[in-house]
């Protein structure tokens, strides 16, 4: 089958469009604050991943050009928008809980416009259930067409009836339009859109189309102009970062895109997120061995342990392939960090499988692993599968698991107790604002004495005390270069 052709470079034309969209916003706004005496506050709540993350700095931005002023506080909004997640039940549950809430606030203050986006809305049932249920809406949009997003506003302003626009798939990569970043030292970076391995428990290639990568003198460009706007970290964005490129015209692998975001003057750190085991190259694990910017942290998920259900999965890899990339890493690399994502409860799991996933739970050691209950997506063929089990049998499995990642989990960040290494200062403890938090390579934190000054600055701090997954620390300035 030959895939179908997209431009990997960016769509000027529509960037140009939109543009002009957020003029035209700008006037429904500007009349908006007129009436209210004040600029309108928009709240943008981000359910999901970093790349839904990264979406909203993109939404937020568009809405900041045109007047709002942001604010975290749902009740004081005059627009709320959710960029929603589907890849689990319970984060869609959590938007229909919200969204009775939201009904509330629309009744004292009939103005608030509520909108919402995401991978949730690229599925059909749930656009349903919001038209039937939650008819107050006032703009639904999906994942593809997230760019039309001021021409959307303008339609919405305009039009005195629910907008919905949601597309199947897209072939366009419309970048260049406004952000409002999160930090303002680090930030993520859209290397690829899309997912194609079609995992059979998983969602995201369903409403997030098939896999797009960017042309890598695009991705170097956005780069260059964060570096110049303040940005010591990157982190590079896609489902499977590993196949970066495979579609491009002159293909380029991810560890050749990673050599030349390297060069790049003034860059400290570089992460990236997700790596499929399945693609991990020598190459790539050679690149992060030689480069003193790529941080020591992979995030490598199995799933489970268990070959039966790594098959049944459709992961294409088996424990022994995974165990023997841990090693190739951890030779070419031993102070790296590996964590990983573990389902528990896939149909059919037996005590025997679970004890696979413990046993590789234990050879890896992880350093942290985010575990999950399998929760069953319509439409996808791990949904149908025989052996769904018993949500009680599923908590037995998932608590057995668990127990095993935090006990390895603090094992292993003990270690590291004592040690000398340079921190990333990210922001002032909500808890003692006489404490600053810090992120190391591995992507441990470290919390010392500080303020907030030292924010976006790289210091060398000494790992006093292990507090089981962060640690205290203290600044040590003569201690490294
Ligand atoms: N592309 C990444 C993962 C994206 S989704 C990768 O392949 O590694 C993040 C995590 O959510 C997955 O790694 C998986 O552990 C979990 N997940 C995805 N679908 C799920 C489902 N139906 N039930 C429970 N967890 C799921
Ligand atoms: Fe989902 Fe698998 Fe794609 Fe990750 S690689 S997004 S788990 S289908
Ligand atoms: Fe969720 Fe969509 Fe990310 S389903 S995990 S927000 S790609």
């Amino acid at each position: 089958m030959n895939p179908k052709r997209y431009d990997s470079h960016n769509d000027g034309e529509e960037t140009r469009r939109q543009l002009m969209y957020i003029d035209k916003l700008t006037t429904h706004v500007t009349a908006l604050s007129d009436s209210l005496g004040r600029a309108p506050k928009a709240c943008v709540v981000t359910f999901g991943c970093q790349m839904n993350a990264r979406d909203s700095e993109k939404l937020l931005g568009v809405l900041i050009s045109a007047g709002y002023e942001e604010t975290d506080a749902e009740d004081k909004a005059d627009l709320i928008l959710y960029n929603t997640c589907s890849v689990r039940d319970n984060a869609n549950q959590r938007v229909y809980g919200r969204l009775g809430v939201l009904k509330g606030y629309k009744k004292t203050n009939p103005d608030l416009k509520i909108i919402l986006c995401g991978c949730m809305m690229q599925e059909e049932t749930c656009v349903n259930k919001i038209k039937k249920s939650y008819s107050f809406v006032d703009l639904i949009f999906g994942t593809h067409n997230i760019f039309k997003f001021p021409e959307l506003m303008c339609e919405m302003f305009e039009e005195d009836r629910m907008v919905t626009q949601i597309w199947d798939e897209t072939d366009k990569i419309v970048e260049d339009l406004p952000v409002r970043r999160k930090y303002s030292y680090k930030s993520g970076v859209n290397i690829m859109f899309g997912c194609n391995n079609f995992c059979t428990y998983c969602i995201v290639p369903y409403v997030r189309g098939r896999e797009r990568s960017r042309a890598p003198e695009e991705i170097l460009c956005e780069i260059k102009n964060l570096v110049n706007n303040g940005v010591i970290e990157v982190m590079l964005l896609g489902q499977n970062v590993n196949s970066y490129g495979a579609n491009l015209d002159a293909p380029c692998s991810f560890a050749k895109l990673l050599k030349q975001v390297e060069e790049i003057d003034g860059l400290k750190r570089i992460r990236f997120m997700t790596s499929h085991p399945k693609d991990l190259s020598d190459e790539l694990i050679d690149v992060c061995a030689h480069s003193d910017k790529i941080c020591r942290h992979i995030h490598l998920p199995v799933q489970t342990g268990s070959n039966r259900l790594l098959k049944a999965m459709n992961r294409v890899y088996t424990r022994e392939h995974y165990l023997d990339l841990v090693d190739k890493i951890k030779t070419a690399m031993p102070d790296i960090s590996i964590t990983t994502d573990l389902i528990m409860g896939f149909p059919g799991e037996t005590d025997e499988d679970v004890e696979d996933t413990i046993d590789l739970i234990r050879r890896v050691k992880f350093d942290n692993a985010y575990t999950f209950e399998y929760s069953k997506r319509t439409g996808t063929p791990a949904a149908s599968m025989d052996g769904q089990l018993d949500p009680k049998v599923m908590q037995a499995h998932f608590d057995a698991v668990l127990k095993v990642v935090q006990e390895t989990a603090r094992e292993v960040a003990s270690k590291h107790t004592g040690e000398i290494q340079k921190a990333l200062i990210e922001s002032v403890s909500d808890h003692d604002p006489s404490l600053v938090t810090g992120r190391l390579s591995n992507n441990l934190l470290v919390h010392l004495e500080g303020d907030a000054s030292m924010i976006g600055s790289i210091i060398p701090v000494r790992l006093d005390e292990c507090k089981g997954f962060y640690f205290l620390g203290s600044k040590c300035d003569q201690c490294l270069k």
